[in-house]
Formats: structure tokens, sequence, C-alpha cells
């Protein structure tokens, strides 16, 4: 593989045009610009991208991770758990004590990373997530 590198960034264009081209008819209408954002680049080219939700709360210090997704050439050499290990990381450095997520039941793939970077599977109080969602919650 050629040199990857993993940086935040605030380059909207060119996360919308990755979220467009990763998710398709479920891309958001604009990248929300109160989430931390990461952009992985394979030999300068951007490839992935990655959020970071603050969800703090009172006492309750939190995050959330938002979308990860890696156009098809960067998929299957474990980028997404470099993606999950940087925001955990971030979030750690940030004081957050917990990081939660969701993914949609059929993505094993997600499933299976957060699980090998230290998630759980739990119940949350409310569901925030879509109809079929498995959520994750690790304590960071
Ligand atoms: C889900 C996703 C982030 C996984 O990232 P990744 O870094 O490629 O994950 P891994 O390297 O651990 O590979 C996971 C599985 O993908 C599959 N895979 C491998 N190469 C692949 C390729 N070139 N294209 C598609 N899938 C591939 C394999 O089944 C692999 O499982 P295995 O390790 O048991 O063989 C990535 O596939 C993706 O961006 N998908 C579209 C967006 C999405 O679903 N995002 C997650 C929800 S927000």
């Amino acid at each position: 593989m050629e040199h990857i590198t993993c940086r935040k960034s605030c380059d909207w264009d060119t996360l919308q045009l990755l979220d467009k081209e990763i998710f398709k008819d479920e891309a958001e209408s604009r990248i929300c610009r109160t989430t931390l954002w990461w952009l992985l680049e394979l030999g300068g080219q951007p490839v992935g991208f990655a959020g970071l939700d603050d969800i703090s709360e009172g006492k309750f210090r939190g995050g959330m991770l938002v979308k990860a997704g890696l156009l098809p050439i960067a998929r299957g050499n474990g980028l997404q758990k470099r993606l999950i290990q940087i925001r955990d990381r971030a979030a750690r450095k940030q004081g957050l004590t917990v990081n939660i997520t969701y993914v949609a039941e059929w993505n094993y793939a997600s499933a299976n990373n957060l699980i090998e970077c230290g998630y759980k599977l739990y119940t949350p109080q409310w569901k925030y997530g879509l109809a079929d969602a498995l959520y994750f919650r690790k304590y960071l």
C-alpha cells in the first residue's frame, strides 16, 4: 500500500465529496461543522473520512463516533480500525470518558472492527440510531 496519512480536517469540500461518493443517497446534505473530522489520504489522495461528536452534557463526558467511510480502493486494509483508534485517542485527550456509536445490523465489517477496538454491545436508554441499529460503547 502507498503511504497513508490520517489528520484532522476542516476541508469541508473534500469531506463532502467523499461523503457523497461513499454513502451515495445516505450522504448528509451538508457535512456538520460542529463534528471533528479526520481525513485519510493514500499517496496524497483523500480516500476516507470519519467524525467524532462531543455529546457531553452535565456530568456526562462522552463522544459519539459518526460515520466512517472508505473509497472501495482503500477497503480491506484495516483502515477503519485506524479511524476508530484515532478518534478514541482524541476523545480521551479531550477528557471524555466514554465513546458510543451505532451501526446497521448488516454491517458486520464495522461491528467486528468496533469489537476489535474494545467496543461492546449495549442497550441505550433511547434508540438514537436507525431502526435496525446495533449500539456500541467503550469506556476510555
Ligand atoms: C465498513 C468499512 C468502513 C470497513 O473498512 P475497512 O477498513 O475496509 O475494514 P477491514 O479492512 O477491516 O475489512 C472489513 C471487511 O471488508 C471486506 N473487504 C475486504 N476488502 C474489501 C474491498 N476491497 N472492498 C469491499 N470490502 C472489502 C472483507 O470482508 C473484510 O472482512 P475480513 O477482514 O473478514 O476479510 C468500509 O467497507 C466502508 O467504508 N464501507 C462503506 C461505508 C460504511 O459502511 N461505513 C460504516 C458505517 S458508518
